[in-house]
């Protein structure tokens, strides 16, 4: 199944450097976690690194806020993220900044080699600036009356309340957020990555990996949308690396964000001797690079990261797994509910390893949000940590220790002990395809039949007998043996639990040794391995959740609102006289065509009657081009021409249906000519 000897690089996102880590954030660094401990314990070179992500108006504008400086606030945040991370048992191999010396140097690198290829482009943009503060304002700095549903105090990228979005200048009466000052509207030049240069090169690369199948088809469609230049540079004031040929140009927190990556792997390199940056990175590398993301920056880490690798040099990652959101009691986490709840309380009240396997036992291989029902936590970790697994040691090790002088028996049953070893590559399997839940299945339901084994045998009777003493040493020795095994097989999700159990049987649990059974062997005294959670601690936990963020200000993150892998929502309601805007016209498809490269489109010449529109319409899955020349359909056209990778489409046509074959364009009969207003 998996090569020997593989050298792995894995990654998590970077956590902004201005607010603290929440459940949400755990789900990420847990399933990394798992997932780099088990290529740790197959005995594969795996490096598991990450940063915190130190630049940007935000925490610029957070330090401004608190009176330090963005240096200052960012290496105390740092400190506690990483205080938050051990207390999960988080494994990073390293952990670094991006405001660090060896990201500077490799940005510069990177943007640099971009630059001397080609790949970089100036540009004079307009955009809002407040002149009290006297800085350009990112989206989410300018507060207004949503254009859409007129409600006050949104932000300039989207409408908390109709969830339109729109841009900064369509806000009413627009504010500065920073300094309440009316924005005006300036000029700058910026520096803009040639994103589109590598549309062809970053479809060859979507298509000869193994991505999940949301991702390849949200990458389908933007490639359909087109690529644009991606803007790169940010005016002077701003936290981050000035730009090496551009004095009072900085790189936006984006650019220099997943180079981090690298960064803190070159940190990590200038500290290991023997272990080499270029042997990762290198264009020809045979190294293998994962990088584990949410769903809300497929966009940076699918298209920008890997045009910019290619660009400068580089080699691409070998594959980028995104997940969902973390739901808590099946809603949005929420401040006032006390479901907003941080690391650092959660540890205050729980122990950490409920967490990572609730956490494991719903993970899957797909993007879908996961949700943390506290009720459902409570029950599932208490039957199956303590009711299944730590039951099979507690029923048993105390005989061995009782009534055996603590050592196990010179013979088990091999039946059942090699039905429990069979399942090692299944379960390995699961681990490797990120597939944690159902691993967590097959290992619990392996717990069941241990311990359906031991109520059956009932040693407790056995021992009451000397002539079934020695049944029942065997019996409690099996037991100890395939709790040995179970453990192995959870080491990735429990490794502090893995470590009690180790010293409590006396050996290290590798999965090389997991068909050694221990015979002969002394073990220590039993002592208990965990609690049962208590849901009153659940309960405190949420209460000191609704305190704890009471008088907390919101974190502001750099990042687009638009590019999430979401279910289309229901638009926001259009006024009467807004939809009477659309001008429907009947239309003669005159001419279809394939375009070329495109999957999904083919290129229309509409007729009304006169007039001849260009569209490009995502009907190829439901059409050839044969079967709708010379048919009547229903056109918008008045929508504004849009420029696509292909050419200026200008129009739409209409067309309803769950998508793929079932697509069907709208053909009005009866009377219709070409031109003709639909009503
Ligand atoms: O979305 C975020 O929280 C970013 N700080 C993630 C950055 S990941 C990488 F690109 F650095
Ligand atoms: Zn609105």
């Amino acid at each position: 199944m998996s090569k020997a000897n593989r050298k792995i690089l894995v990654t998590s996102a970077l956590p902004y450097a201005n607010g603290p880590i929440h459940l949400g954030h755990m789900l990420e660094y847990i399933q990394t976690d798992i997932w780099s401990r088990y290529q740790k314990l197959r005995g594969h070179e795996c490096y598991y690194i990450c940063a915190d992500d130190a630049h940007g108006t935000p925490i610029m504008l957070k330090a401004q806020q608190l009176g330090i400086t963005p240096e200052e606030m960012i290496k105390q945040t740092q400190i506690e993220h990483e205080a938050d991370f051990a207390g999960f048992g988080i494994g990073f191999d390293n952990y670094h900044s991006t405001h660090s010396d060896e990201n500077r140097e490799m940005a510069s690198k990177i943007y640099l080699a971009l630059r001397d290829a080609g790949h970089i482009k100036t540009k004079v943009i307009s955009q809002l600036f407040d002149p009290e503060k006297e800085m350009f304002l990112p989206d989410r700095f300018v507060k207004g009356t949503c254009p859409t549903c007129k409600s006050e105090d949104q932000y300039g990228d989207n409408c908390d309340n109709c969830g339109a979005t729109y841009s900064p200048t369509d806000l009413i009466n627009p504010k500065s957020a920073v300094s309440g000052a009316t924005p005006i509207m300036k000029d700058s030049e910026h520096y803009f990555f040639d994103l589109p240069a590598f549309e062809d090169m970053l479809k060859e690369w979507t298509r000869s990996g193994s991505l999940q199948e949301e991702m390849a088809n949200k990458l389908a469609e933007w490639f359909e949308t087109g690529l644009s230049q991606w803007d790169i540079s940010r005016d002077n004031p701003y936290f981050g690396f000035e730009i090496p040929d551009a004095p009072g140009k900085f790189f936006y927190v984006w650019l220099d964000a997943p180079i981090g990556y690298m960064g803190s792997l070159k940190n990590l390199c200038d500290k290991t001797a023997g272990l080499n940056f270029d042997d990762f990175w290198k264009k020809d590398s045979d190294a293998e690079v994962y990088h584990f993301i949410g769903k809300d920056i497929v966009y940076f880490h699918s298209l920008f990261w890997p045009a910019m690798l290619e660009g400068a040099g580089y080699r691409k990652p070998t594959n980028v797994f995104a997940h969902g959101y973390v739901k808590v009691n099946g809603e949005k986490m929420s401040k006032s509910k006390g479901t907003f709840i941080k690391a650092r309380t959660y540890l205050d009240n729980l122990q950490p390893e409920y967490l990572r396997y609730y956490y494991a036992a719903k993970l899957n291989d797909r993007i879908d949000d996961l949700d943390l029902n506290l009720e459902d936590f409570t029950q599932r970790v208490n039957s199956d940590l303590i009711g299944k697994l730590i039951n099979i040691a507690s029923r048993t090790a105390g005989f061995i220790t009782k009534r055996f002088d603590g050592k196990l028996a010179s013979n088990i049953d091999n039946d059942l002990f090699n039905q429990f070893t069979a399942k090692a590559d299944t379960i390995a399997a699961l681990y490797e395809g990120r597939e944690f839940g159902k691993a967590m299945r097959e290992i619990m339901a392996l717990a069941d039949v241990a311990n359906a084994y031991i109520a059956e045998q009932a040693p407790w009777q056995l021992v009451k007998d000397e002539a079934t003493q020695a049944q029942a040493h065997e019996v409690c020795s099996l037991a100890i043996n395939l709790f040995k095994v179970l453990l192995t097989y959870l080491k990735p999700v429990l490794p502090t639990l893995c470590e009690k159990v180790e010293s409590f049987i006396g050996v290290e649990l590798t999965w090389d040794a997991i068909n050694n059974q221990l015979v002969d062997h002394q073990i220590a005294p039993f002592k208990a391995l965990m609690q049962r959670i208590d849901p009153k601690h659940v309960e405190q936990m949420v209460e000191d959740s609704k305190q704890s963020l009471e008088a907390q200000a919101p974190v502001v993150e750099e990042k687009p609102q638009v590019n999430h892998l979401e279910v289309d929502p229901i638009a926001p309601t259009i006024t009467f006289d807004e939809f009477a805007k659309v001008d429907l016209r009947i239309a003669r498809i005159a001419k279809a065509e394939h375009v070329k490269k495109a999957n999904k489109l083919l290129r229309l010449e509409l007729d009304l009657g006169g007039d001849t529109k260009q569209v490009f319409a995502g009907i190829k899955s439901a059409y050839a081009p044969e079967d709708i020349e010379g048919k009547l359909t229903v056109m918008v056209a008045n929508l504004a021409p849009r420029e696509m990778s292909f050419g200026v489409s200008e129009g739409m046509v209409l067309a309803a249906g769950p998508g793929g074959k079932d697509l069907f364009i709208l053909e009005p009969h009866q009377g219709a000519e070409p031109g003709m207003k639909v009503k």
